[in-house]
């Protein structure tokens, strides 16, 4: 087998949800190395500025952060997270095939793995996208960040130091066999 580059692939393969932080502030530059990390993930269509969909609010104001909790019942960690991006996608810069979900999920995925190689911790919540009974939520949560009607609120990335005393849920994934087909579905 080819030698692989171990730390990335131990590092995907052990990335778990982080939803304890301590209270310690991010610095900007790391979160500037976070958020280009997404930038630089795969987005459909060429390789040009109008169409990079994925755009991004860095929040750290107490208030929008207790705010936007308001909205997510169960999910109040991320009130105590010391940043929240809120991950948002551009519609206008894909008018043709609306791919821009995909895209901003890619940019997601590489801002989580980003993060964590530098021990941040991260959790990534959907924004009701397809929710019907949060569509007040949602309204409320888009008003709350101001944002206009072309932009569309993807997920919020709640991020922050990893606090060791957090309990992290054991976790259980369908087996190799029962998720992988080979060249039909029918083929296992
Ligand atoms: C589309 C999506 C929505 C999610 N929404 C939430 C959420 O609302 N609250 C939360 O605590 N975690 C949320 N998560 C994180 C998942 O709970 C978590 O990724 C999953 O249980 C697998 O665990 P792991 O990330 O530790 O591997 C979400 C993840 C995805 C991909």
């Amino acid at each position: 087998m080819e030698k692989a580059n171990s730390e990335i692939i131990n590092l995907i393969t052990n990335r778990r949800s982080h939803r304890k932080y301590v209270n310690k502030k991010i610095p900007k530059d790391i979160i500037e190395t976070i958020i280009n990390c997404g930038r630089n993930a795969p987005f459909g269509g060429n390789p040009k500025p109008d169409c990079q969909v994925t755009e991004y609010i860095v929040i750290e104001d107490q208030k929008i952060k207790e705010q936007l909790a308001l909205q997510y019942e169960d999910r109040q960690f991320i009130k105590d997270a010391p940043v929240i991006i809120a991950v948002l996608a551009n519609k206008d810069n894909d008018p043709k095939y609306k791919e821009y979900i995909l895209s901003s999920a890619l940019a997601i995925e590489n801002m989580i793995l980003a993060s964590e190689s530098f021990g941040i911790g991260a959790c990534v919540l959907s924004c009701f996208l397809y929710h019907e009974k949060h569509v007040e939520d949602k309204r409320i949560s888009r008003e709350i960040l101001k944002l206009p009607d072309n932009i569309e609120l993807v997920a919020l990335l709640s991020l922050g130091y990893k606090d060791n005393g957090e309990e992290i849920p054991n976790k259980e994934l369908r087996s190799y066999k029962e998720t992988v087909h080979f060249n039909t579905y029918d083929n296992k």
